[in-house]
């Protein structure tokens, strides 16, 4: 039973409102710098479109979801209600307003420096403000997930937290120590610059702050999937979770190797020494460790429910899968781009090997694809399976949800693998126009062209995402039941305290961290003479 649906609900549907909007300017980003449309006049207007769609796809969107998915898991994992209803309605407001108060400069053309910051550049104080509100409604989830859970671990000693619960608390607690590397950026480094306080930067430095923040954001945006990978899937699809105890390994290792990884953002820059570069290199490939763990697992998950359904030999029980149900195809479409994803950041993560893609569209193609395409999918499939218990409504347009999670697959394929391509050729990113005329960018043209076809086919299945959902709130109401997770095979009785809490775990992550940026951040600090006259965007000031 969900006592806070309607907040729930407020949180989705604020969630994907910015994201249908959001995917229309993606789309006519894509128009704009394509041939199939004569330059654009006022190439001002293109950053700030990238602005607006990069910071709600990239902080607003999936914020509310983790926080919406957040608050029903703990209701129905720890089958109690919420404790601090109140606050989560004040995260939510201070989300939306900071949403607004950032969007408001960004619209006016007075915050045309991308959702990454890029100091030097300085915008409108407004945008920060904007930006360090949304933060700050969500640090109030993360404080509302680790009270919650440990209410619950005192009512409930010994016992093993519900598997959702520790992966979701696990996600909060990343996303609320990977916030601080921004929140320092902002609130030390550019505020008082943009508040006219000082007029110069340091812009390494702020760079290396944003590093910190910059990756282990991937991880908080992917955590609602992997949840929903672990203790929705196996259940949907008629199995068994195959091991409890190795999903929890997985998170654990997100906690504790996404975060001193950031510096790979850097590779091209010269503030941070070969050294340092090297180090998170190479913790950036142990961030590989959790996924392998997930496609292991789940996959054997799968093959139980195969063979549950009566499926046998080696390959009869991938037959016998329910290929029907939009949770199989949604998390089967999740593992391809995975996969493709996966294999094209292996190029990123080496140091040697980045530089022939840096700063190209190949980056662009590669985040779609991981981030647009295998994390948001799931957004959906998550959005689905808890919609009819958010409603107490059936949601029966089964062939409108397959239609859907097809049209996203096929669209995120024909968008992004033109854009690695185009990469690979040399096209930079975040460029509002290119002279296709030119001998040497002509042979781009086709597949430019080829992505505005795929973004279409994205902005068709979004809205198709909203059909389902709205027809959702109007069919004939329905007891929808108990809400049930996955079940281990094994389900554990007893755990040891490593497995059930995260004491240990957010030592070694805040330990790490300061492993790994300790240095670059103190020796940046006491080099002097680093800034930089501040270049203020528009009239930001
Ligand atoms: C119709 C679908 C979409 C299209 C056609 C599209 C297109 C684009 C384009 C053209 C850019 C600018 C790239 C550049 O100038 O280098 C961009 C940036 C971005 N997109 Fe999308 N996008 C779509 C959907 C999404 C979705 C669903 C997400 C995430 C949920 C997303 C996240 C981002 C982010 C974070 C940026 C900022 C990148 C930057 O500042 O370099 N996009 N997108």
């Amino acid at each position: 039973m969900l006592n806070s649906k309607r907040l729930v609900l407020a949180h989705f549907w604020l969630a994907f409102v910015v994201f249908g909007l959001a995917l229309l300017l993606g789309e006519w980003q894509m128009f704009v710098r394509s041939p199939l449309n004569p330059w654009i006049s006022n190439s001002e207007l293109y950053y700030r479109s990238v602005t607006a769609h990069g910071s709600a796809m990239g902080y607003v969107f999936p914020t509310l979801i983790a926080m919406g998915f957040g608050y029903a898991i703990t209701e129905f994992a720890l089958k109690k209600p919420l404790i601090g209803r109140r606050w989560a309605w004040a995260g939510l407001a201070l989300v939306a307003v900071g949403a607004a108060t950032a969007m408001i400069p960004v619209s006016l053309g007075l915050a045309s420096i991308l959702y990454t910051f890029y100091p030097p550049m300085i915008a409108n104080p407004f945008f920060y403000i904007g930006v360090v509100l949304v933060v700050v409604g969500s640090w109030i989830w993360v404080a509302l997930m680790s009270i919650n859970m440990a209410a619950w671990k005192r009512d409930n000693p010994g016992k093993p937290v519900p598997l959702a619960m520790f992966a979701n608390v696990a996600g909060a607690y990343l996303w609320g120590w990977t916030a601080v590397g921004a929140a320092i950026e902002v609130l030390v480094l550019i505020l008082p610059v943009a508040l006219g306080l000082r007029s110069t930067i340091d812009a390494g430095l702020s760079r290396v702050f944003f590093s910190w923040t910059l990756h282990a954001i991937v991880y908080f945006w992917l955590m609602p999937t992997y949840i929903a990978y672990y203790t929705i899937f196996p259940r949907a699809i008629g199995g068994r979770l195959y091991s409890d105890e190795m999903a929890r390994i997985a998170f654990i290792l997100f906690v504790v190797v996404a975060m001193p990884i950031g510096v790979h953002h850097l590779f091209a820059d010269p503030q941070v020494g070969a050294g340092f570069k090297f180090i998170q290199s190479v913790f950036t490939a142990m961030v590989a460790l959790p996924t392998l763990v997930t496609i292991f697992t789940i996959c054997a998950s799968a093959e139980l429910a195969g063979r549950l359904r009566g499926g046998r030999g080696p390959f009869g029980w991938v037959a016998a899968l329910p290929w029907g149900n939009p949770m199989m195809l949604a998390v089967t479409f999740s593992f391809v781009m995975l996969g493709f994803g996966g294999a094209g950041g292996l190029i990123n993560m080496s140091y040697q090997l980045d530089a022939s893609i840096h700063n190209t569209q190949w980056i662009t193609g590669h985040f779609h694809l991981i981030f647009a395409g295998a994390i948001v999918i799931m957004y959906f499939a998550i959005a689905y399976d808890l919609w009819p218990h958010l409603t107490g409504r059936a949601l029966d347009s089964v062939r409108l949800m397959k239609a859907q999670l097809w049209l996203w697959f096929v669209g995120m394929i024909v968008t992004t693998f033109p854009w690695h391509y185009v990469g690979i050729l040399g096209m930079p990113r975040r460029m509002a126009s290119y002279d296709y005329t030119n001998p040497a960018i002509a042979p781009q043209a086709l597949s430019v062209s080829i992505s505005v076809f795929g973004g279409l086919l994205l902005v068709i299945s979004g809205y198709l995402f909203f059909a389902v959902l709205i027809r959702g709130h109007r069919a004939p109401q329905t007891d929808p039941g108990v809400y049930r997770f996955s079940v281990a095979v094994h389900e554990p009785v007893r755990l040891p305290a490593a497995l059930n809490g995260f004491a240990l775990w957010l030592v070694l992550m805040i330990g790490l961290t300061v492993v790994n940026y300790g240095f670059p951040i103190a020796q940046l600090l006491a080099l002097k003479g680093n800034a930089v006259p501040a270049v203020y965007v528009g009239a930001a000031r």
